[in-house]
């Protein structure tokens, strides 16, 4: 039977320790993944005309698509996407080419489009549409569709962001037996 986990020309993703995935996850190609990550069922990630990127403590959650662009000569980097540390990525959300940082929390159903770079420390409400290239900085709430700066984070939702990475790898550990 092919695995959820495949190569795609040759490259294979790469997955750290005590990280989870769960086997309805298709996990395809250039794809590094770091440790103590959870991802959940039905998220589809595909790291062929680029690459993608995923730090430690991250979850991706139930129904996520994580996608990239390809190397061109108007644009010859395309778009990889790059996730940072601790961040916690919401049921149902679609993110293609785009950069987050660390301690995020992009709410259930958000779309983040290529060129978009999320700084640390930002929290994006439900349904949030970030079109290409915004930058989205550092210690603020964006809602809406497009997203507009809503604002500051209130301290207990800037402590919530890892707190909410906490919890997820609390879960995935349950899911591990560890
Ligand atoms: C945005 C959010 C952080 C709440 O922020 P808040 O400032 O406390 O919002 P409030 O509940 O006080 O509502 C303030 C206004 O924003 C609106 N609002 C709330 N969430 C919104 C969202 N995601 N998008 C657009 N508007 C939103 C409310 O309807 C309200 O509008 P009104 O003043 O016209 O009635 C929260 O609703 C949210 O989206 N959290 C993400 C949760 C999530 O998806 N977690 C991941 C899954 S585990």
């Amino acid at each position: 039977m092919e695995s959820n986990i495949r190569s795609y020309k040759g490259i294979a993703p790469k997955i750290g320790n005590s990280t989870y995935i769960d086997s309805s996850a298709v996990v395809i190609g250039d794809i590094t993944i770091g440790d103590d990550v959870g991802v959940w069922p039905l998220v589809a990630m595909r790291g062929d005309v680029n690459h993608i990127v995923i730090g430690n403590r991250t979850n991706v959650q139930d129904g996520t698509v994580l996608h990239v662009t390809h190397k061109n000569k108007a644009n010859p980097d395309g778009y990889p996407l790059i996730i940072g540390n601790d961040v916690t990525i919401g049921h149902k959300c679609m993110l293609h080419g785009c950069t987050l940082g660390d301690r995020i929390l992009v709410g259930m159903g958000a779309i983040i489009m290529d060129g978009a770079i999320v700084q640390d420390d930002v929290l994006i409400g439900a349904g949030t549409l970030v079109p290409p290239n915004k930058l989205l900085e550092s210690g603020f709430l964006y809602v809406g569709n497009p997203m507009k700066k809503a604002r500051p984070l209130k301290p207990e939702e800037q402590a919530f962001l890892l707190k909410s990475a906490d919890n997820y790898v609390n879960m995935k550990n349950d899911y591990l037996g560890l």
